[in-house]
C-alpha cells in the first residue's frame, strides 16, 4: 500500500511528519475519554476503543514478538525489511485516523467516503450508527481503513479434503462458509503476494480433521493436534512469514467444539495467533486479546430457513414471552429445564420439541429467545434469534459473545446471570415495554452484521469476522 496519493511530500518528510503525529498528538489523543465498558456482565471482551489505547507503543499483546527469540529470526535481507516497513506505516497511519475519528464531532463523520473499489450494490453507503455499537464512529472509521488497505494471505499449502474446504452445512458451517469466501470470493482482501500481507491464513478445517482423522468414540484428539503441528511445520519450514512473528500475524478458523485442542498441536498457534473461533470459553484458553469469538451458524442444509429470512411485520403481537428447545447438554441448560420445564404458559421450555410444534414459529412467536450454552459456550440459537427477532437472553458463562469488540450487545440482548434462572420470568416480565421496544430495533439493526451472504456484503457476519481479525492484527507490531 502506498501513502495517500494525495499526500505532497516524499516519503522522508512524511515518515518524519508521522512520528511526530505518533508522539506528540497521538499522546494528547490517548487521554481523551472513550466509553468503557468497565463492568460490563459480558464476561471478558476487548471493546475497540480499548484496544485502541494499546495500539502505540510496546507491544503489550504480543509480547513474543519482542523476545529474544524472535530477534534472531529478524529479517536478514534488506528488501523484505524494507516491504514489512512500508506495511507497518501503513497500519500506523490507520491507527492514526482511528485515533483521530474518536475525537471528531458527528457532522465531520460524514465527509468519510467509501474506498473507491468497493462494490456492492446494497449497502455501499451503510454508516454505522446508534446503540448497537460501542463507538459506532470509531468502529465506521475501522472498516474503512480495513477495506482500504487490508489484506490476507491464503497459504496455498495442504491438500483437500482437509485444507481448502469446509463444512457449508449444519451447525459448523460458518468455517466453510468463511473459507471459500476467503479463497474464492473477497478478491479485494486477498492478496497472491505474501509479502503484501498484513496476516496469513491456515486455511484447514477442524471439523474435517474431525472427520476424516478422528476413530469415532475414542475421545483422542491426538491426530487432530498432528494434523495442525505438521501444518505449521509445512508453512513454516516452506515460507518465512511464520518464523518472522512466531505466528502471530497468522490465523486460523474453526467452529467445531475441539477447535482448541486442535490448536494445541502447535504451542505458538495456541498461544500467539488469531485463532477465530466458536468455542470462545475463556477458561478453557481462549484469550479475546488476541483471539475472535465466532459466530455459529446452523445452516440445515446450507441454508437459513425461508421462515427466518422473510422480515416480520413490527405490530405482530408475540405470544409467548419466552422459548427454548434442545437437548439437556452441558452445565447450564439442567437448570434451565428444571425450573422451567412444562412449568409455565408463558415460558415456553421444551426438552425436545414434539413433532407436531414447530421451532422456528416459536422463536417467531416469543418476545424472547432463551440461548443457554449447551456442551460449549456458543449456541446457534443467538443468531436464529436474531434472524427471527426474537430477543436473545444469554445464559452463559465465561463465554466471549461475538464482535463484541464492536457490539453493544446489552441493546439487543439481555443478559441472566445463570443464578438467576428461577427468577427468570420475573426478570423478563420486569423489562417494560419501551424498553423492549428498544431491543428489539437494536436486534433488527444488528442483523446485517450476523448476514451470509454469497457473495459477502460490506458489514455482513464475513466482514465483521474479518474486521475482528484487522483489529487483533492493529495491536501487533513487528520489529
Ligand atoms: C466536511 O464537509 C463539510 C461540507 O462539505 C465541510 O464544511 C467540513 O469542513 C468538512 N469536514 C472535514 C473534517 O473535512
Ligand atoms: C523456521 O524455523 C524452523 C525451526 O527453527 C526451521 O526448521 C525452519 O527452517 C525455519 N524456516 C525458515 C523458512 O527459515
Ligand atoms: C501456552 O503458554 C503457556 C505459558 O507459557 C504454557 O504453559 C502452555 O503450555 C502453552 N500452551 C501450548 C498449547 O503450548
Ligand atoms: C401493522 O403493520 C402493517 C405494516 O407494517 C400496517 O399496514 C398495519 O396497519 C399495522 N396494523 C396495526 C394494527 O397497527
Ligand atoms: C467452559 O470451560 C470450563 C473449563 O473447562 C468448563 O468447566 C465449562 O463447562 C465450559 N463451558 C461450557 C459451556 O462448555
Amino acid at each position: 500500500m502506498d501513502i495517500p496519493r494525495t499526500y505532497p511530500f516524499p516519503p522522508i518528510l512524511t515518515l518524519i511528519l508521522l512520528s511526530f503525529v505518533v508522539v506528540v498528538v497521538l499522546r494528547q489523543v490517548q487521554l481523551l475519554q472513550f466509553t468503557t465498558i468497565a463492568g460490563s456482565k459480558h464476561g471478558h471482551s476487548v471493546p475497540l476503543d480499548r484496544l485502541r489505547m494499546k495500539l502505540s507503543g510496546q507491544n503489550q499483546l504480543h509480547a513474543i514478538a519482542n523476545s529474544g527469540e524472535l530477534r534472531r529470526n529478524k529479517f536478514s535481507h534488506r528488501t523484505a525489511t524494507r516491504k514489512v516497513g512500508k506495511l507497518e506505516q501503513t497500519l500506523a497511519a490507520a491507527r492514526a485516523s482511528m485515533r483521530n475519528a474518536a475525537s471528531e464531532s458527528e457532522g465531520e463523520r460524514s465527509n468519510l467516503t467509501v474506498a473507491t473499489t468497493v462494490h456492492d450494490g446494497g449497502d455501499r453507503n451503510y454508516v454505522p450508527a446508534g446503540a448497537i455499537y460501542r463507538n459506532a464512529r470509531l468502529f465506521h472509521r475501522s472498516y474503512l481503513e480495513m477495506e482500504k488497505i487490508f489484506k490476507v494471505y491464503v497459504y496455498p499449502d495442504g491438500e483437500l479434503p482437509i485444507a481448502h474446504d469446509g463444512p457449508c452445512k449444519d451447525i459448523y458451517s460458518i468455517e466453510g462458509r468463511f473459507l471459500h469466501e476467503m479463497e474464492h470470493g473477497a478478491g479485494r482482501f486477498r492478496t497472491n503476494d505474501p509479502n503484501a500481507a498484513h496476516v496469513y491464513f491456515l486455511p484447514f478445517s477442524v471439523t474435517w480433521m474431525v472427520k476424516y482423522l478422528y476413530t469415532p468414540l475414542s475421545y483422542n484428539v491426538t491426530p487432530l493436534k498432528h494434523f495442525v503441528s505438521d501444518y505449521v511445520k509445512v508453512i513454516s519450514t516452506r515460507h518465512p512469514f511464520w518464523n518472522r512473528t512466531h505466528g502471530a500475524d497468522h490465523f486460523m478458523l474453526a467452529c467445531h467444539d475441539w477447535a482448541p485442542h486442535a490448536s494445541q498441536g502447535n504451542h505458538f498457534l495456541y498461544n500467539t495467533s488469531i485463532r477465530v473461533m466458536c468455542n470462545a470459553n475463556t477458561s478453557e484458553g481462549f484469550n479475546p486479546r488476541k483471539d475472535v469469538s465466532l459466530p455459529e451458524i446452523h445452516l440445515y442444509g446450507g441454508e437459513v430457513s425461508p421462515k427466518l429470512l422473510s422480515p416480520q411485520s413490527n405490530n405482530i403481537t408475540r405470544r409467548y414471552l419466552a422459548f427454548f428447545s434442545g437437548g439437556l447438554h452441558g452445565p447450564i441448560r439442567p437448570i434451565l429445564l428444571h425450573h422451567w420445564k412444562n412449568q409455565d404458559g408463558d415460558i415456553r421450555v421444551f426438552e425436545y420439541l414434539p413433532k407436531d410444534l414447530d421451532y422456528y414459529s416459536f422463536m417467531l412467536n416469543s418476545k424472547f429467545c432463551l440461548c443457554p450454552s449447551g456442551h460449549e459456550v456458543a449456541s446457534p440459537r443467538i443468531v436464529e434469534a436474531i434472524y427471527a427477532e426474537c430477543v436473545p437472553v444469554i445464559l452463559s458463562k465465561y463465554y466471549v459473545l461475538p464482535f463484541s469488540d464492536v457490539l453493544q450487545w446489552e441493546a439487543f440482548s439481555v443478559q441472566v446471570d445463570v443464578s438467576d434462572i428461577p427468577r427468570l420470568k420475573d426478570i423478563l416480565s420486569a423489562i417494560s415495554e419501551d424498553e423492549y421496544r428498544k431491543l428489539k430495533e437494536g436486534v433488527k439493526a444488528v442483523r446485517k452484521h450476523f448476514t451470509l451472504n454469497r457473495p459477502s456484503k460490506r458489514f455482513d457476519v464475513f466482514h465483521m469476522i474479518l474486521h475482528s481479525i484487522w483489529l487483533r492484527r492493529l495491536n501487533i507490531e513487528l520489529r
